[in-house]
């Protein structure tokens, strides 16, 4: 039997996979998109090259893991009749971590977090009809809290049907949410919702840039259009695949919903810039938050051009809100039962930027080695 996890080839999804293959032994039913069995073990050895070389990834692919090559918003994930079959017989937990993060496409977000964790649940709902699910946790998002302002959000007050969303992501994901407890009603379910996750506080090497990209606009502005006592909850990527792995492979966890993040501790604007700064001998920018409005248009209409700056911009445009909302998402529950919390930002966040800025947004991915063959099928 095996965990069928979903997104194993995104950020989160193989820090999850590698923390379950390595420290909790697991197998893993993994659901890629790939054109066969083959393109997808090399789009998942793409993935999984920051924490595995290649011989230890490759036993993994022999013994421990299953692919099947499928998408999301395809019926049954557009998996012959065998194979889905097979998924549903050889399952007996979920993790649901794919997501489209697009906040600007509606209809991806529609398609990817609604249709496609429809067709989860179904999966879901088949293996336990047939030898009962253990468990099904959903990797959400503290965005589901909707719109707010300088608060401290608890797990049970976050979901307020009454309050607006800032985007088609947040909308999605919590209906998401409210769709799997409607439909699995007699599963066990652990909803996870992660902050803005930057970075991993192991190592400086990143295989997703599009955050750090919009940190290091930031970071290379001498005046920012921000509070400096304003928090912002970052948390690093190693706490939430950890926290993850550990709740979900847990007989029984004490809470159905966990924040994975810094809550509390969350750094401020000025802990944050200064840490970055002083790593580089400069000095920290100037706070000048009565220019966040028209920063924003600036933002705003650069993303609408066809210009160098754009790019940056509508990555800030979409991020902006996360950043000056001034709302972090308390921890207790987490670090209580872990044990453990987030690592700071700025012990570890000036190395993120300097290995991305090097190498220029980009992973320098290393090629499937030419004399191992493809990975195991469904
Ligand atoms: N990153 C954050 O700061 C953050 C914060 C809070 C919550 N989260 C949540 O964490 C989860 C993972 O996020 P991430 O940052 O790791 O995202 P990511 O790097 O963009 O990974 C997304 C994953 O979803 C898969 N996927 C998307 N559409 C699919 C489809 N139609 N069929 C099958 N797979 C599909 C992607 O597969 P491909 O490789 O084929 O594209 C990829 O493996 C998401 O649920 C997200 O909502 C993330």
């Amino acid at each position: 039997m095996a965990i069928f996890l979903t997104g194993s080839t995104g950020y989160i999804g193989a820090h999850v996979a590698a923390n379950l293959l390595e420290s909790h032994g697991a197998s893993l039913n993994l659901l890629i998109r790939g054109k066969d069995a083959q393109e997808a073990a090399r789009r998942l050895w793409n993935a999984m090259q920051l924490h595995l070389d290649f011989p230890r990834f490759y036993e993994h692919l022999q013994t421990r893991i299953r692919i099947f090559p499928g998408d999301l918003t395809t019926s049954q994930f557009g998996l012959n009749r065998d194979d889905y079959d097979r998924l549903i017989h050889t399952t007996d937990s979920v993790i649901h971590c794919a997501a489209s993060l697009n906040r600007k496409s509606e209809k991806s977000c529609l398609n990817v977090n609604l249709r496609g964790t429809l067709e989860v649940v179904q999966l879901a709902r088949r293996s336990h009809y047939y030898h009962g699910l253990r468990r099904f946790s959903d990797v959400s998002t503290v965005a589901v809290a909707g719109k707010r302002s300088n608060e401290i959000v608890t797990e049970d007050r976050a979901i307020d049907w009454e309050r607006s969303d800032y985007d088609p992501y947040a909308r999605t994901k919590k209906f998401g949410e409210h769709m799997i407890r409607e439909l699995l009603p007699d599963v066990q379910i652990t909803i996870f919702r992660p902050s803005i996750v930057l970075g991993d506080s192991r190592h400086p090497e990143t295989t997703q840039f599009d955050m750090v990209k919009a940190f290091v606009f930031l970071a290379g502005l001498k005046a920012l259009p921000f509070r400096s006592t304003d928090k912002i909850d970052i948390v690093n990527v190693d706490f939430v695949a950890d926290a993850i792995a550990t709740l979900h492979q847990e007989t029984d966890p004490r809470y159905d919903t966990y924040h994975l993040s810094s809550g509390r501790e969350s750094q401020t604007f000025r802990e944050v810039t200064a840490a970055l700064a002083a790593a580089q001998q400069k000095r920290g920018p100037i706070f000048l938050p009565f220019l966040e409005k028209p920063f924003s248009g600036v933002v705003n209409g650069l993303a609408g051009r066809k210009t160098s700056l754009s790019y940056g911009a509508s990555l800030m445009k979409v991020f902006m809100p996360y950043l000056v909302w001034n709302t972090v998402f308390d921890n207790t529950r987490v670090t209580s039962e872990l044990g453990r919390k987030p690592v700071p930002f700025s012990t570890y966040g000036y190395g993120l930027l300097k290995f991305s800025t090097e190498n220029n947004f980009a992973y320098n991915y290393k090629p499937w080695p030419a004399a191992s063959a493809g990975g195991s099928a469904a």
